[in-house]
């Protein structure tokens, strides 16, 4: 069965004139400072003048509501527009939203002032036309409808956010994301185990409630917030009884904050990826998800008393002053109550067949650098690919539909970069650093993937539908900067 995907947008444009973008000069930065942003001095805990209220039970994404009568087909729309939420008590912020909130509603609409935008689909095979591609923007005040048709066995936890060429970074970190999750037709996870949507966002608010600019900072690291927020809500809390089995799936949103996690009591099995579910499930006792990845867990709360998920330690390079602190931080608390659960069906050993990718036709070498040179005019800095920053009007790379390539993606750069690319799902064969190869944990269906630095990856890819696709770092600050290509798809 084909499933069929009507997305109405209306989306709003474009107020700031687009700047250069792959190189920007110091004097161009708003509140910069080179030794960091408020609250993040170094080897402190972040501080931030404003407190948010922890402890609030976790709300459930809002879902869009189908406007279709068909089976099969979805319809809706989002609204990209200018909102105002309350993170802390007595303070309104002003955010980007679509429909108003933020995260977005479980599939989406767009009208924001004097700004392009475009709704991409992060993870989905959409066809290049439909994809919001930032060649293809939406001015303020104009409509789009996107549709498209989702291939049998696409069923994955994808997501949508904006990708306007030099705005996707601000955009985003001001509220524009929302979860897209497509259901299988039949699902061999247990319907007991429920399926919770929790996205990560990472908030960073000065005094007046108000989201600050990208500092100099930012725009090297990628935006570090204050807040890491769970479905918009600091350490949120959820009640369960003892022996429960909970489904979640985790999405990073943030711009640039590596989430490495674990919980204190409940033990972790893997069941699936960005594009969908593994083979078997695989125990975990942390993870860690760099911007853009996500996980579906299966959670085993045994324990009774409380537990909470938190973050550990992750170094992916910082440069400059101001790292922020990773570990320590508590994302979510759950209240194992005493009573115990019902008993629910045990989790199946076999989760699906991932079919390998096969040879590749093609072999492709990316390399990620990092440039910064000072110059009369100030700081430059260059995030580049194969040495070139992103050219909107150049094609990187010619590949054809329907074969397999390999890509090997070299980071010689000081910085971990999360490598996407658009329109497919790819598997990871190898990786390897200081000379030793090694290979995943699991066969999986992967869009986004880590490449630390010194590291290199190989993946198997291949694009079944024409039309040309972006690549690039999901640091969105360096995606800005010009860590970005085209890979053209010829039928
Ligand atoms: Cu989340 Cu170009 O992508
Ligand atoms: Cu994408
Ligand atoms: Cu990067």
């Amino acid at each position: 069965m084909h499933r069929r995907g009507f997305l109405a947008a209306g989306l709003a444009t474009v107020l700031v004139s687009q700047r250069a973008i792959a190189q920007m000069k110091m004097d161009d930065m708003p509140g910069m400072d080179m030794g960091g942003h408020a609250g993040h001095d170094m080897g402190e805990a972040p501080q931030s003048t404003v407190v948010l209220p922890e402890g609030k039970v976790l709300r459930d994404l809002p879902r869009l509501a189908n406007e279709a009568g068909t089976p099969g087909l979805f319809k809706a729309k989002l609204t990209a527009q200018r909102a105002s939420v309350r993170f802390a008590e007595g303070l309104d912020t002003p955010i980007l939203g679509y429909n108003g909130t933020s995260p977005g509603p479980l599939t989406f609409a767009n009208r924001i002032p004097e700004e392009t935008s475009t709704i991409h689909w992060h993870g989905m095979p959409v066809p290049a036309d439909q994809d919001g591609n930032p060649m293809d923007p939406v001015a303020t005040g104009a409509d789009r409808t996107y549709s498209f048709d989702l291939p049998e066995g696409s069923a994955g936890s994808y997501w949508y956010h904006p990708h306007p060429h030099g705005k996707t970074a601000e955009q985003v970190y001001r509220g524009l994301a929302g979860a897209f999750v497509v259901k299988p037709k039949i699902d061999p996870i247990p319907a007991e185990y429920g399926d919770t949507v929790l996205v990560f966002t990472d908030l960073r608010l000065a005094a007046d409630g108000t989201m600050p600019d990208n500092t100099m900072t930012d725009l090297m690291n990628g935006r570090v917030g204050d807040h890491v927020l769970v479905n918009g809500q600091k350490n949120p809390r959820l009640t369960v009884p003892f022996g429960t089995k909970r489904r979640f799936r985790l999405y990073n949103a943030t711009n640039a904050r590596f989430l490495r996690l674990s919980f204190d009591q409940a033990s972790m099995m893997i069941i699936g990826t960005d594009g969908g579910l593994l083979e078997a499930p695989v125990a975990a006792k942390e993870i860690l998800l760099s911007p853009a990845e996500r996980l579906e867990l299966i959670v085993s709360f045994d324990k009774p008393g409380p537990d909470t998920l938190y973050t550990l330690d992750y170094d992916r390079g910082w440069m400059g002053p101001g790292r922020p602190v990773d570990a320590g931080l508590t994302l979510f608390t759950v209240n194992v109550s005493r009573t115990p659960a019902e008993p629910v069906p045990p989790l199946p050993d076999r989760l699906r067949p991932i079919a390998p990718l096969g040879a590749p036709a093609v072999s492709r070498r990316l390399v990620f650098t990092e440039t910064i040179a000072m110059n009369a005019s100030g700081m430059e800095m260059g995030f580049l690919i194969n040495g070139a920053a992103f050219d909107m009007n150049r094609v990187d790379i010619v590949a054809k539909a329907g074969q397999v390539e390999l890509w090997e993606i070299v980071n010689k750069a000081d910085m971990d970069h999360p490598f996407h690319v658009h329109g497919t799902q790819f598997q990871v064969v190898e990786h390897e650093r200081d000379g030793k190869v090694s290979k995943p944990a699991y066969l999986s269906s992967k869009d986004t993937v880590n490449v630390a630095r010194g590291e290199t990856v190989r993946l198997l890819l291949r694009q079944d539908r024409p039309g040309p696709r972006m690549y690039h770092c999901h640091i969105l600050e360096h995606e800005q900067l010009g860590m970005m290509g085209v890979v053209d798809v010829q039928a």
